[in-house]
């Protein structure tokens, strides 16, 4: 394999990095995605702090080095090889979740679900929507995550920004341009703080319309079973899990992984799947609906690591 990292580079971000997070080497990250396949990242990275986190994109730009940030790796695809360079996981540290008046100040590596049932518990609304969707606080921001009833973009007051060149920034919502699983952040940043404008709402009407919606996921879609959810975004004016449904590859098998017969729009993970089996799940759901259909799906799941 491939090594953006050598020996020295390793060596060097041992002794010289000094980092207060945990730092894991040639780390298997299967273990890290909700889905449960990929290889070893060369250096795994949860950083305690911002101090950690500039000291480690520091270190990867200085040396050249490729950084990847996920989250809690539920909309991610790690392939077998591994990911040749370092692989930022924001999970561990930046959880807090403050009310401040009818916002709430969320940091990157709190869980969406976490953040959802500390607002319930306020009597905040607007949140209610993205009840069931896996992930961070900051990747829900960076696909902004969502629903046909809502996305996270539509809360959004104000983000807290590691800019890309080591400086800390704000934007504010008119700074800020989302479109469906897609944000437009300055390139190279990563997402440290989000603020949410909340309304208060009686706790009774959030948690209806919470089991309302969470009646329906259970019901549409393989909750429970390893997957990265949607694999693919829905194509203008149509639905990718009707789509896949239609060409007939509802409950086809490589390997393990298995378009879902639930909801065709997952891949689940019987057991031993690898990435090399999701992938050319992948690749075959593109040609077939292509040539079916004449439309070009596009993958919403983020595909990291070696070809
Ligand atoms: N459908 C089929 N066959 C299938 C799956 C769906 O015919 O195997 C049909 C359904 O009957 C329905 C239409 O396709 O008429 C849309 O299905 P669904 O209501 O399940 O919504 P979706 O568009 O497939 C979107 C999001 C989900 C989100 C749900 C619930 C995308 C790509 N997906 O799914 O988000 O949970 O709405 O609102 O936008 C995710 O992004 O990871 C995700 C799971």
């Amino acid at each position: 394999m491939y090594s953006a990292m050598a020996k020295s580079d390793i060596r060097q971000f041992k002794n010289e990095l000094k980092l207060r997070g945990r730092v894991l080497f040639n780390e298997p990250l299967a273990a890290f995605t909700s889905i449960g396949v990929g290889g070893p990242a060369q250096v795994l990275v949860f950083p305690q702090d911002v101090d950690d986190l500039v000291r480690t994109t520091e270190f990867a730009a200085r040396c050249n080095i490729p950084l990847f940030v996920v989250g809690c790796g539920s909309n991610l695809l790690v392939k077998d090889e591994g990911v040749s360079g370092i692989v930022v996981c924001l999970k561990e540290g930046f959880n807090s979740i403050a009310r401040k008046g009818d916002y709430l100040v969320v940091q990157t590596g709190a869980k969406l679900s976490m953040v959802i049932r500390f607002a319930v518990e306020e009597e905040l609304g607007g949140l209610e929507t993205l009840i069931g969707i896996p992930g961070t606080m900051g990747g829900a921001v960076v696909m902004n995550a969502g629903t046909r009833e809502g996305n996270i973009a539509q809360v959004l007051e104000e983000l807290k920004l590691l800019g890309a060149g080591f400086q800390l920034k704000i934007l504010k919502k008119d700074q800020l341009k989302f479109g469906y699983r897609q944000s437009y952040l300055p390139e190279g940043s990563i997402i440290l703080e989000v603020k949410l404008k909340l309304t208060h709402r009686p706790k009774k009407e959030i948690k209806d319309k919470m089991s309302e919606l969470l009646a329906k996921r259970f019901e549409t879609q393989p909750v429970g079973q390893k997957s990265a959810g949607c694999i693919f975004k829905n194509p203008p004016g149509g639905f990718a899990g009707k789509l896949i449904e239609e060409v007939g590859l509802k409950g086809y098998c490589l390997g393990d992984a298995q378009v879902s017969n639930q909801h065709a729009n997952f891949i689940v993970n019987k057991g031993q799947a690898a990435a090399r089996n999701v992938l050319e799940l992948i690749e075959l759901i593109k040609q077939r609906v292509w040539e079916e259909r004449g439309v070009k799906l596009e993958e919403e799941v983020i595909i990291i690591g070696q070809q």
